[in-house]
C-alpha cells in the first residue's frame, strides 16, 4: 500500500530484520497492531516476507519487503536509505535476525565466527548507526520531532547470555558482543536514539527439538513457563515505546537465566 503523504502527521516506521517469520513475523504484527509502519527485512523468505507485508498493512495501513543478506555489509548500509526511500522517514529498527548455527570450543574457527559476528552484530551495529545519521539529520534539517520519543533501536538477545553453556560458541559470542555494543551505542547515540536488549528464553522449537521435548524445556525455568512470541513482541513494542529506557536489557524468558544449563536447550 502506499505511504502517507504527510509525514509529520504520518505514524511511526520501524525496520523489523528477519521478519518473515518466526519471532520477527511475531514482531511486526504487534507494532502493526500498534499503529507502526513497518518494513519487513528478509533474506530468503521472499514468500513469507510479502505474506507478513499483507498481514501488516491489513494492521497498520502500509508495509513494505526489503531483502538483504546481512552478511553483505553493502547490502547493510543501504538498507536503512531504501527503507527512507519508500517511506520517507524511519523511527526504529528491531534486530532480530540471527545466525543460528552449531559450533563448540572443540570446532570453532573464524569462518563461524566471522559468519555470526558479521549478521548478529556488524548488521546490527550498522542499522543503528544508520539510523542515528538519518534521525540526527531530519533533527538538523528541523524536521518536526513526530514521535522522537520512538527513536530507538532494539537487539534480539538471548537468555543464555545470563546463564551460558558452550553450545552454539560463536552465536553466543555474537550476542554477548551485541549486548556489550549496545552499551556503548546507547551512550554514542543518546539522546537522539535509544538502544535496548530484549533477550527471550526458549520461545520456539527449531529442527532440532521434537515438539515434546520442545513443550518439556519450555516448563524449564523458575516460573514454569518459558516465553511466549507474544511475550517478546510485547516487550519489543514495550522498548520502543518508552521514552525513559536506554542502555539496558529486558529478560523475558521465564526466569530461565537464574538456572544452570549445561547445553542448549536443543542439545540436552
Ligand atoms: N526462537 C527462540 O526461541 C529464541 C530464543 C532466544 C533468542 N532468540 C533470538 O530472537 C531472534 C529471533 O529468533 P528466531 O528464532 O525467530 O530467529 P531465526 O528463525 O533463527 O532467524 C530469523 C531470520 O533471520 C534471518 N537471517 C539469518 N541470517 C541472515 C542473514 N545473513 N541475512 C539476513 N537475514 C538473515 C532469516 O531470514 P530468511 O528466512 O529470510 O533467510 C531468518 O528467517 C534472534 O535474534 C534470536 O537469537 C530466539
Amino acid at each position: 500500500m502506499k505511504p502517507s503523504s504527510s509525514p509529520a502527521l504520518a505514524p511511526p516506521v520501524v525496520l523489523v530484520t528477519g521478519a518473515a517469520k518466526r519471532l520477527g513475523r511475531e514482531i511486526a504484527l504487534a507494532l502493526a497492531a500498534g499503529g507502526w509502519q513497518v518494513a519487513v527485512h528478509y533474506r530468503s523468505s521472499a514468500k513469507e516476507a510479502l505474506k507478513t507485508v499483507a498481514d501488516c498493512a491489513r494492521l497498520a495501513g502500509s508495509a513494505a519487503a526489503f531483502g538483504a543478506d546481512l552478511a553483505d555489509e553493502a547490502a547493510v548500509r543501504g538498507l536503512v536509505a531504501r527503507v527512507v526511500a519508500h517511506f520517507g522517514r524511519v523511527h526504529a529498527v528491531v534486530n532480530s535476525a540471527s545466525t543460528f548455527e552449531h559450533d563448540s570450543a572443540a570446532s570453532f574457527g573464524f569462518a563461524s565466527l566471522d559468519k555470526h559476528l558479521h549478521s548478529n552484530t556488524g548488521a546490527a551495529i550498522l542499522l543503528a548507526q544508520a539510523l542515528h545519521a538519518h534521525v540526527a539529520s531530519r533533527q538538523a534539517a528541523g524536521a518536526a520531532p513526530a514521535h522522537a520519543g520512538r527513536c530507538a533501536v532494539v537487539n534480539l538477545l538471548d537468555q543464555k547470555l545470563w546463564n551460558q553453556n558452550p553450545d552454539f560458541f560463536s552465536y553466543t559470542l555474537s550476542k554477548a558482543a551485541l549486548e556489550a555494543a549496545g552499551t556503548m551505542l546507547a551512550m554514542a547515540l543518546a539522546p537522539q536514539v535509544r538502544v535496548v536488549g530484549v533477550a527471550p528464553g526458549l520461545t520456539l522449537t527449531s529442527h532440532l527439538l521434537t515438539n515434546e521435548q520442545f513443550e518439556a524445556r519450555h516448563k524449564l525455568s523458575p516460573l514454569g513457563r518459558s516465553s511466549t512470541p507474544a511475550d517478546v513482541a510485547a516487550t519489543v513494542k514495550f522498548a520502543l515505546e518508552n521514552a525513559s529506557i536506554t542502555g539496558t536489557t529486558l529478560l523475558v524468558d521465564g526466569g530461565q537465566h537464574l538456572m544452570k544449563f549445561e547445553r542448549d536447550f536443543s542439545l540436552m
